[in-house]
């Protein structure tokens, strides 16, 4: 049997794989277009495991995909591929309009060529699981309760909104056409292999160069956040037991604020790594202009998939952080790979 994942090479799409395998005898197959998101250092650990197979494709080659589905015929096909970086879709939105709603619906056109004349057994196990975002749900206020599967989609963002549009068309290939996806919503990862875009590795990252970590607007906006292992798992369990067609909310049940998780940094850091001058690095903390559209607060309610599929996060934040920030020490030459080119000169050489 075989598994696909698209957008494999990335933050969550890497440790999913990375735990599938560490899990299951089973082939997956890994198609990435290898962005500046995308890493194949994230799954070095396994680049010479049978059962894995990386394939450089952009979701957006229809033809190609259609062939790759054919060749592979995998029973599950989880979608990771996306822009995911909310400041870069309000600087260049383009991206983000055609992978993420034109990919998507692209992936799903690839699916109902295939669906017609899929074997009825088949049919039965095969599962389309779409990978989306808490920000579809908007801004919550901080009385507000946690977002469930009904809320209204708000997004706010070109991300958020490109998200939103990308679940409306999986939903409607349900719909329409029979297809089994399932959809999750996830609020804040974080763990292993992150971009140093996103807050938590930009601030270890800022920190240990002596440079200014920026909070943006008065750092008082909120976040759920989850250890990003916890997440797969959640995903493995939709897969298995998820009702066809349905919606599932996955959250950390760990709100802070923006200042908060940055002050926890930079204790963490302090505690292990000591400044020499004996400054904690929160003296390199700046406030700066605030992000466009900035949501105030996001909260999941996982109520759903706790009662229904029984998974729990198993990380607290206070452990699966620990984790993280041990984690980026003993890695510094992965981040500095990334930082300075030599990852993207690696991916034009070998895949040109
Ligand atoms: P990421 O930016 O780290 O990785 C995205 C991956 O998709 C990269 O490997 C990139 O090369 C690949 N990709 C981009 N465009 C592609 C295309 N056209 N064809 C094929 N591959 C393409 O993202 P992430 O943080 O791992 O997020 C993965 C998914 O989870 C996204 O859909 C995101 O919206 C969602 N999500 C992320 C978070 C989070 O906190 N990071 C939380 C909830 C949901
Ligand atoms: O909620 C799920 C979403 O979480 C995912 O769908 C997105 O793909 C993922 O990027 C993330 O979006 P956020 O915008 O919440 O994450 P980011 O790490 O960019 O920012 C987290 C918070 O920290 C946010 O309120 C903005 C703030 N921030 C961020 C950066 C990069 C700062 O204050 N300073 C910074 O330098």
């Amino acid at each position: 049997m075989t598994i696909m994942v698209t957008g494999g090479a990335g933050f969550i799409g890497s440790n999913f794989i990375l735990n599938w395998l560490s899990k299951n005898n089973e082939q997956v197959v890994n198609v990435d277009k290898l962005t500046y998101a995308g890493n194949l250092e994230n799954l070095k650990s396994i680049e010479n495991n049978s059962n894995y197979i990386f394939v450089k494709e952009d979701i957006l080659n229809k033809e190609k995909i259609t062939e790759l589905f054919k060749d592979y015929n995998p029973r599950y096909i989880i979608n990771f591929a996306a822009e995911s970086h909310v400041d870069r879709s309000i600087h260049s939105p383009d991206e983000f309009i055609q992978t993420n709603i034109v990919g998507t619906y692209s992936l799903l056109e690839s699916i109902r060529n295939l669906w017609v004349d899929m074997p009825n057994k088949e049919k039965q196990n095969f599962r389309f699981l779409h990978v989306s975002t808490d920000e579809v749900y908007g801004s919550l206020d901080s009385t507000d309760a946690a977002f469930t599967e009904t809320n209204r989609y708000r997004p706010n963002s070109p991300y958020s909104a490109s998200k939103a549009a990308s679940d409306h068309l999986v939903r409607a290939y349900y719909k329409t056409y029979g297809i089994p996806v399932l959809t999750t919503n996830c609020s804040n990862n974080y763990g292993p292999f992150q971009f140093p875009e996103k807050l938590i590795p930009l601030v270890l990252h800022n920190a240990l160069n002596g440079k200014e970590i920026p909070i943006y607007g008065d750092g008082q906006q909120i976040r759920d956040w989850l250890f990003v292992v916890d997440h797969c798992n959640a995903i493995d369990a939709v897969l298995k037991d998820g009702k066809v067609g349905e919606i599932y909310n996955i959250g950390g049940l760990n709100e802070k604020t923006n200042i908060e998780i940055v002050n926890i940094l930079c204790e963490i850091l302090d505690d292990l790594i000591p400044k020499t001058n004996a400054l904690s690095y929160k003296s390199q903390i700046i406030y700066v202009k605030d992000r466009a559209g900035h949501d105030k607060r996001y909260a999941i309610n996982a109520s759903k998939i706790e009662d229904d599929l029984n998974w729990h996060p198993t990380e607290t934040f206070e452990t699966g952080i620990k984790k993280t920030v041990k984690w980026y020490l003993d890695n510094q030459s992965w981040v500095k790979n990334i930082t300075n080119g030599d990852y993207l000169t690696w991916v034009a050489r070998n895949y040109s």
